[in-house]
């Protein structure tokens, strides 16, 4: 890590906006002054000017019980009638709004207007099964339009969805569901990767098992076509279902404060927190930053955001942002590499993808395969590039822009989290002046700082941890059922500052440097993990008697999940190191999902504590990179690392 940072802060080459996107660009230098001239008041122009409000609002922000914000809050409108219907009655329901390429190549354009009138059909087929304003329905669905669909169908009744990744196991779905307290979900029989079916009816059937919860109806999309169990009485088939539905719906306005949505993402302890966002601020920085960060023009920009809409990124740049803007955007189901490497340039040149909004992870990985596969693909279509989910090393940003990007695209690297609801630090294409491996600049109407841990400025030139210093309207609401958790977690440590767990660096020039997180949470692949939630799976498993687990830095994947476990002395004979390993591997993935399986585990005597019983990570991160252990002297016992070192050699 330190070399890392020692070599991002080397990294000085600058690639100014060039004066043809300059002159033609969406934002312009001037939008920074205009922000800066009072960021609630330049909030509020967005709002009017981006959504539709069925009720105009009259108050901007009230911050009178922090940190509990509300925007726009006397303002009433609707999600979804901004995301479609409008775009219909401005005479655009031509337009395509998704054109969606399944992974064995099977494809579907829909336009507004078929959008539209899916989602109105789905909002009548959700209210005939008991869906009311503020009713929790859970989402575990591939990427095929219905995720969209009845997302969208979701935020027209003012209802609130809670999307689970399709990756997670049938455990972590219950777990969702149980806190949400869901009373429908929304399903599909199975959904293409990597060349097969991946089912994920019989992780709903599984999570559903046992009693307790409060689903009455599993909704399930055909489109696996593998064989499914059924529940007479509970399954319903979604295309029956809504072919028997009215085509109508007007879709009603509701208080900008309504809930829209629950994210559950990992924090610093086993219990993965839910975070909500509500309707009308939200939308508008979504709105506000899809336009600005990726210069979009709709009529003539085709989008494709990688990221799967059971993430934040999936949220609010695949479903809300590109639809609140009237966007045509690629939504693809499958795996980068299925049916062959060069599946997304095939699709980008296909569609002729002129915005491409990507991970890090990906572009490395597609690094190591050679830049052969996409030079094979006419990529120059593309005219902006962007970034997010974790720190794009300059190496990665070159690659992407000159394989990638022709060596004239801008790449935007975007900083923001599942909390933040939208992008929070970016460039500004053709206005900023670009630097590889720095998210650099706060986006208009954002107050951004970095700071000591008394809470004081750091100054430039100087790390520190990241802060946002006033409320933002896209900000989370709080943590579904937890607002004790809520104050605990973001807002104690400085009291008026919103605490983002990331460290970062200001440079010379003020600009930002993001260095990782700063507390017990990972970033695989630019997925959030938490180490203390698969430590208390592994010690779930009878073998386990003490576990912890670290983030090692990953050529590819940004971090991987690598953990120490001590087996239980009665257990000890029972298997060998290696199946031991495998086993417990097996058990993390079926338990919280396949993204949280440990790369690598060790099996250990002893773990390194210091003498109040805190392990110490660092330590173990230098094991598992490969490194000299460092200093252990405040260990108990100080012979303990020879002891694990020794063992693994
Ligand atoms: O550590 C930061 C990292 O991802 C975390 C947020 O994760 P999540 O809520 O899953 O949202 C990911 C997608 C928005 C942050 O605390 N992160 C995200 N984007 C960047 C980043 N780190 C550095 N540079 C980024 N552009």
């Amino acid at each position: 890590m330190a070399s890392q940072i020692d070599h991002l802060l080397n990294e000085s080459r600058r690639f100014p906006p060039s004066e043809e996107f300059a002159a033609n660009a969406v934002a312009s230098p001037q939008i920074y002054a205009q922000a800066a001239a009072g960021s609630a008041e330049f909030w509020a122009d967005q709002a009017r000017e981006l959504l539709h409000w069925h009720t105009p609002f009259t108050r901007t922000l009230d911050w009178s019980n922090p940190p509990f914000a509300k925007w726009f809050d006397d303002g009433e409108l609707n999600v979804a009638y901004n995301c479609l219907d409008r775009h219909v009655l401005a005479g655009n329901g031509d337009r395509i709004a998704i054109h969606w390429e399944g992974e064995p190549g099977d494809s579907r354009s829909i336009s507004y207007a078929e959008l539209t009138a899916e989602v109105k059909k789905a909002a009548n087929l959700l209210t005939s099964l008991g869906v009311r304003t503020g009713d929790r329905v859970a989402i575990y669905l591939p990427m095929i339009p219905e995720a969209v669909i009845a997302m969208l169908a979701v935020a027209r009744l003012g209802a609130v969805h809670s999307v689970v990744f399709g990756g997670f196991s049938a455990e972590s779905l219950r777990a969702r569901i149980d806190d949400a307290n869901a009373k429908l979900v929304i399903t599909a029989d199975g959904g293409w990767r990597k060349g097969k079916v991946s089912p994920l009816k019989p992780a709903v059937d599984a999570a559903l098992e046992s009693p307790g919860h409060n689903v009455r109806n599993v909704l399930v999309v055909r489109r696996g076509e593998n064989t499914v169990d059924w529940v007479e009485g509970r399954d319903l088939w979604w295309h029956e279902e809504i072919a028997a539905v009215d085509a109508d719906h007007v879709a009603k306005a509701f208080p900008a404060e309504n809930p829209l949505f629950i994210l559950y993402t990992s924090g610093t302890t086993g219990k993965p927190k839910g975070i909500l966002h509500t309707s009308g601020g939200y939308l508008t920085q979504v709105a506000f930053t899809h336009k600005n960060v990726f210069d979009l023009r709709p009529e003539s920009d085709v989008y494709w955001c990688t990221a799967d809409v059971g993430w934040i990124t999936g949220h609010s740049y695949v479903a809300y942002g590109p639809l609140a803007n009237g966007a045509t955007q690629v939504l693809y189901e499958g795996t980068p590499d299925s049916p062959h490497p060069g599946r997304w340039w095939e699709i980008i040149e296909k569609y002729g993808v002129s915005i491409f909004y990507t991970a890090p992870t990906a572009i490395r990985s597609f690094m190591k395969l050679g830049r052969q596969i996409p030079q094979g693909f006419d990529l120059t279509s593309l005219r902006v590039l962007g970034s997010v989910g974790e720190p794009i090393n300059p190496e990665a940003w070159i690659w992407y822009h000159d394989v990638i990007g022709g060596g004239s695209a801008p790449i935007v690297d975007t900083w923001w989290q599942t909390e933040t609801g939208a992008i929070m630090i970016s460039a500004l294409p053709g206005v900023t002046s670009l630097k590889p491996g720095s998210a650099q600049v706060p986006i208009p109407g954002i107050r951004i700082d970095v700071v000591d841990d008394d809470g004081q400025h750091v100054g430039t030139g100087n790390g520190g941890l990241l802060v946002v210093s006033e409320p933002w309207p896209s900000m989370l609401r709080g943590i579904w059922g937890d607002p004790d958790r809520y104050r605990e977690t973001y807002w104690q440590k400085f009291g008026d500052k919103y605490f983002a767990g990331d460290g970062a660096r200001l440079d010379d020039d003020g600009d930002i440097w993001l260095l990782g997180r700063v507390d017990d949470v990972m970033n695989v692949s630019g997925h959030r993990l938490s180490t203390a939630e698969i430590e208390s799976s592994l010690v779930s498993h009878p073998y386990v008697a003490e576990a912890a687990v670290v983030g090692a830095s990953d050529e590819t994947t940004g971090q991987a999940v690598v953990a120490f476990v001590i087996v239980k002395a009665s257990q000890a004979d029972v298997a060998s190191a290696a199946e031991a390993s495998d086993l417990l591997r097996a058990h993390v993935a079926q338990q919280i999902g396949a993204i949280a399986r440990p790369r690598q585990i060790f099996i250990v005597a002893e773990l390194p504590k210091t003498r109040s019983g805190k392990i110490m990570r660092r330590l173990l991160r230098d094991v598992a990179e490969g490194r000299e252990v460092g200093d252990t002297t405040t260990l108990a016992d100080t012979s303990v690392m020879q002891i694990i070192t020794d063992r693994l050699q």
